[in-house]
């Protein structure tokens, strides 16, 4: 049985895009079965329509409270009978009471290394520290903002004349492998948390060490 699975997006969504490509494939262990937005101009509403998913717009201005929008949130996806509730480009804070209700089962997408760079302008300030290295995390969600159990990152190497736009680009790039993969790690029950740890079973881990700048004497 496939797990199913609710996407929160505020705008272009190329994040849920790429779980929708992946949940395509019958062999996938998780299928979509609505897609919100907060945004009712999320370009993502039209590309889940396209992709005959229903797409539903829960406007948060629309409502009296946070409380009262994300009780809404919660109406709607335990009526659509989701098990699993992906953040993809969601650009609202969350209660600790939504979070909690939620709990090992919600996962966000964030553009940096965790728990480097948290909240936004990740990019800019990657480049900005001089980092060597950069990419995206995907992780279980807790109250505190971009923090929780991950369960898979992915890293590249940061080049000397990059600027936010070129970083940003390919970490997008990673973040499209990342979040499937995380999403058929937790849909096949592969996941275990272990405190603030998420523990992978079956897994295997690259056997990698790399140095930038790479070529240089003292390689
Ligand atoms: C992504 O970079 C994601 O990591 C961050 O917001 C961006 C959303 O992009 N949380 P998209 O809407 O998935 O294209």
């Amino acid at each position: 049985m496939s797990a199913r699975v609710g996407v929160l997006i505020s705008g272009r969504g190329s994040n849920m895009e790429a779980l929708i490509n992946a949940c395509a494939d019958p062999a996938f262990p998780a299928r979509i079965v609505t897609v919100v937005s907060n945004r009712p101009d999320a370009a993502g509403l039209d590309k889940a329509r396209q992709a005959d998913i229903p797409a539903h717009v829960f406007d948060h201005k629309a409502f009296p409270g946070r409380e009262a929008f994300e009780a809404a949130l919660t109406g709607h996806l335990e009526a659509q009978g989701v098990d699993l509730v992906c953040l993809a480009g969601f650009m609202r804070l969350l209660t600790p009471g939504f979070v909690e209700h939620w709990r090992d089962r919600l996962v966000n997408i964030h553009p940096s290394l965790l728990p480097s760079f948290k909240g936004l302008d990740t990019h800019e300030r990657a480049l900005a520290a001089g980092v060597r290295f950069h990419g995206c995390s995907v992780h279980l969600v807790r109250a505190d903002m971009d923090a929780g159990p991950l369960l898979v990152q992915a890293a590249l190497a940061v080049h000397p004349d990059d600027t936010p736009d070129t970083l940003g680009r390919r970490v997008l790039a990673l973040e499209h492998q990342a979040y499937p993969l995380a999403l058929r790690l937790l849909a096949e029950g592969r996941v275990r948390v272990e405190g603030e740890r998420a523990v992978i079973t079956g897994g295997t881990v690259p056997e990698m060490a790399v140095l930038n700048p790479a070529g240089l004497s003292g390689e």
